[in-house]
Formats: structure tokens, sequence, C-alpha cells
């Protein structure tokens, strides 16, 4: 038998060799965590435990098989339409993660072109992994980072038929957004289709935490998001048209392929969508806590980049300065990590601060100190 680890020890010490080999590491409770994407602190809220474990109970701990067997229950219905009135769409799908939905629902999209029609497909450079994997195979026509100019030059110089334009709303790694209505009027005006991922914004932007496509309503025709985020539990969604969601039923794979989430993620679903609406508390706190953040590592000289959201980087360039400033962080009692490339671009390692809500006004007081210490 070929000796598999023979293989991989070189390639694991190449990747150690570089800054760049990464590990599991038990996540220290002690530590006050800037670290995670539970924006809102909702997946420790005692109504999300408690509504997940009455749909446990209910239905149990795992959904048996797909969606289209045994995993769809009329509650479940009922949850994606309160999910989808939440997004002011007429219809949404659940999948069990957002990399899961981003590298199966995009294949159903750019089917629909049936052959006929070559899809041109324009992305930001900074889009997610889970975009690029529902891209694989397609060489994609990618335009400057939020640089609208440089996207319309693109699709004036790539005219078909079936084109469509994928980012995201707010960027997981720069916290900074994407000017949704400019985006959708430009994807009006060149017959091009938008898909939105709103991993990021969902629960913490939008007048009531739904997300920035509430910015163009009707005018983002897909529009994905994340459960497990700010929104405290777990799995995704896509939102749009009966159409389009009865058509992904058909022919996503993701969906169609895969035992449906546990009953447990749909009831901190359900529960979380009767309380995001209302944390408008939370959101304006996050936001000022993004501001203070970003005013004490420029005070340190640190670059943010364009980060205006929860998520705040701290750029370093460098993989080796991004790890030792994380260590630096740790030993003063603070969780932060360093993302190094291939999440980012080369040259632009970095420590990502994601604030949230669950932090205490005196934590987060131990995180500007530390950070002015750095
Ligand atoms: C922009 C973006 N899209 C999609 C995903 C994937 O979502 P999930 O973690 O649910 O797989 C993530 C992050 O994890 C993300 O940051």
């Amino acid at each position: 038998m070929p000796d598999l680890d023979a293989l991989i020890a070189p390639r694991l010490a190449e990747l150690a060799a570089t800054g760049l080999r990464r590990q599991l590491r038990v996540h220290d409770p002690a530590l006050i965590d800037v670290a995670s994407n539970d924006y809102l602190g909702l997946s420790r809220h005692p109504a999300l435990i408690e509504r997940a474990c009455q749909w446990t109970e209910r239905h149990g701990a795992g959904s048996r098989a797909s969606r289209l067997v045994t995993g769809t229950s009329a509650e479940l219905l009922a949850l994606e339409e309160k999910l989808a009135r939440f997004k002011g769409t007429e219809a949404a799908l659940i999948f069990a993660s957002g990399y899961q939905l981003n590298s199966s629902v995009l294949p159903a999209l750019l089917e629909l072109g049936q052959g006929k029609h070559e899809p041109l497909v324009f992305t930001d450079r900074l889009n997610h992994a889970s975009l690029h994997a529902g891209l694989r195979g397609l060489k994609q026509i990618r335009f400057r980072h939020n640089d609208l100019a440089h996207l319309e030059e693109l699709l004036l110089g790539h005219p078909g038929d079936f084109r469509w334009i994928v980012t995201e709303s707010v960027f997981s790694m720069d916290g900074d957004r994407a000017d949704v209505s400019a985006l959708s009027g430009l994807a009006e005006r060149h017959g091009a289709h938008l898909y939105l991922d709103e991993a990021h914004a969902t629960g913490v932007l939008g007048q009531h935490g739904e997300g920035l496509a509430s910015l163009a309503r009707g005018k983002v025709p897909v529009v994905m998001g994340t459960l497990g985020k700010a929104l405290g539990g777990a799995g995704a969604y896509v939102a749009g048209s009966r159409a389009l969601i009865d058509w992904l039923v058909n022919r996503c794979g993701g969906f169609l392929y895969s035992t449906a989430p546990a009953p447990a993620a749909f009831g901190a679903l359900d529960a979380a969508l009767d309380l995001v609406p209302g944390m408008e508390a939370e959101r304006a706190r996050l936001g000022r806590m993004g501001d203070a953040l970003r005013a004490a590592l420029r005070e340190r000289g640190l670059d943010t980049l364009a980060s205006t959201t929860q998520i705040v980087p701290a750029l370093l360039g460098d993989e080796a300065r991004a790890l030792a400033a994380a260590e630096t962080l740790r030993a003063a009692g603070i969780l932060v990590v360093a993302i190094r490339p291939p999440t980012v671009p080369p040259g632009t390692a970095r420590l990502r601060f994601s604030l949230s809500a669950a932090l205490t006004d005196a934590q987060f007081e131990r995180v500007l100190a530390a950070v002015r210490a750095l």
C-alpha cells in the first residue's frame, strides 16, 4: 500500500516553515472572545437554547433523511416562511451550512444557462472561499474589491446573455460593506443577475437586522446568509422568489442529497427570528464598539482598512507579525485570531477582531487597553 502519510508529512512541514500551518486549538473560555462571529451574543441566549431543546424533543436529535424524504415538517415550512418575511422575500430555504449552500446553489443557478448561454460571472476579488467553491472550473471575471467602476468596465467589456455578479454585502476579513443599492442598479442596467452573500450582515445591519439587501428591496434576486453567526445557531439560508426556491429544491445537489439539518438548529433559528428585529440597542452598541476599536488601533498606527462594521481588521502584513500580535493579546487574556494567506491575499496577514454584543463594558475596556499596549 502506498504510504499516504509519507506524502502528507513534507507538505505539512512546508506549511510550518512558511508560518502557514494551522492547528486546532482547544477554546479557552477564560479568554475574552473577539474572534468568533456570535455578533449579537445569541448562541448562549436562553430563548434559543430552550427552543432548540423543544424542537429536539418534538422532532428528534436528527432529521433522519434529506428534506425531500422525511426532513420536512409543517413547522419547518412555517419557519422558512418566517425567515422569508424577515428578509422581505417571497420564499427562503435552509441549508446545513453556508459553505455547502454557496458551493451548491451557484452551480444550480449557472445551470439555468442550459449550455446555450455561457455564464459570465463577475466576482469581487475578496470573495469568500465558499463562493469560489461554487464557481470551481469556471473562469471568474474578477473586479477590484468593492470597485464598482471597475465592475462596470468589465461588464461593458464582456457582453453576454447570461451574466452574474457574485459578491458579499459585508466582507468577512475586511469588515467593509458593498454599496448594495449601487450594485443592484448596475446589475439592472447591464442585465446581470446579482447574487449577494449576507453572512456577516444578517442580524447586524439593515433597519431590523435583515441585512443590506433591504437597501435594494426586490432588486437582489438571490440573497444568502448564515445562521451560525449573528443568528446564534447553525446553518444557512437562501432567500428570493418562490420560483428560485422551487428550482433549488429540484436542482441543487447540496440540498437534494444531504440530510436535513438537526431540529435543534431550526429551533434556535425560530427563537432568533423572534429576537433579532428588536435588538436595535445591541446593533447600535456594536457600531459604537467598532468605532472605538478602530480608533484605538489607528492610534497605535495600525491600518484597519475600510472597516465600518463589527469586523475590525488590523493589518500587519507579515504572517509572523500577525501571529506574534495574536499571542501577545492572548497573554493579555484576549482571544483574537491571526488571519493568514490563503484566507487573505499574500502580504496582508492581519488580526481580525469580531465584536459581540455579549461583551460586557469591562471586557471591551480590557480589549481596548490590550490594543493600546500592543
Ligand atoms: C462570507 C461568508 N460566506 C459563507 C460562509 C460560510 O458559512 P458557514 O460557516 O455557515 O459554512 C462564511 C463563513 O464562515 C462567510 O464568511
